[in-house]
């Protein structure tokens, strides 16, 4: 992990801290409590939710158990690059399934993670509501219908060459001053 995202965590978990004293120690307030950290951060950290068991007086298992029950959160941080593969009935039957092997192959990553540099994760969500371009992945706020197993090297590498491009934008800027 990097510096800034050691520091990024530490900030939230700061955070956390003072919206946990916030709430009052009531088991109804898990759900709540796990909601308003999502939506903050788009991930519940396994620190944060041992946070949460201590205020609350649950135990670890107790509060893991409820998030892990509802798909509505994720445990690691959103990527950079969020890529969502439709596995929606109509893309599914059109190999939604097989999008998302290539891109977890491609990232080596199972679905619901993030790669180690935090550029992409991968998710499966229901119908987006582009049933006509199935199979469809969404990438950041792209639909790519149509998609193809073929087609998944060429969206990675699309975004591995503009990060280049920025970055030796970058250099050369440092190196002009
Ligand atoms: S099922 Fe994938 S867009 Fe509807």
């Amino acid at each position: 992990m990097n510096l800034s995202a050691e520091t990024e965590e530490k900030v939230m978990f700061d955070d956390i801290a003072s919206m946990l004293r916030t709430f009052e120690e009531k088991r109804e307030n898990l759900m709540p409590i796990l909601q308003e950290i999502q939506e903050k951060y788009r991930y519940l950290a396994p620190p944060a939710l041992e946070m949460v068991a201590k205020r609350l007086g649950l135990s670890s298992c107790d509060v893991y158990g409820v998030a892990t029950f509802y798909n509505q959160f994720r445990f690691n941080p959103p990527g950079k690059h969020q890529i969502k593969v439709c596995l929606g009935t109509a893309c599914h039957v059109r190999g939604g399934d097989i999008i998302l092997e290539n891109f977890e192959r491609k990232l080596e990553i199972q679905a619901g993670q993030t790669t180690p540099d935090r550029e992409f994760s991968i998710d499966r969500v229901a119908c987006v509501g582009c049933c006509a371009l199935a199979p469809v992945a969404i990438v950041d706020d792209t639909v790519y219908g149509h998609m193809a197993p073929s087609k998944v090297e060429g969206v990675i590498l699309g975004f591995e060459i503009e990060k280049e491009r920025k970055e030796r934008e970058k250099q050369d800027s440092e190196s002009q001053e």
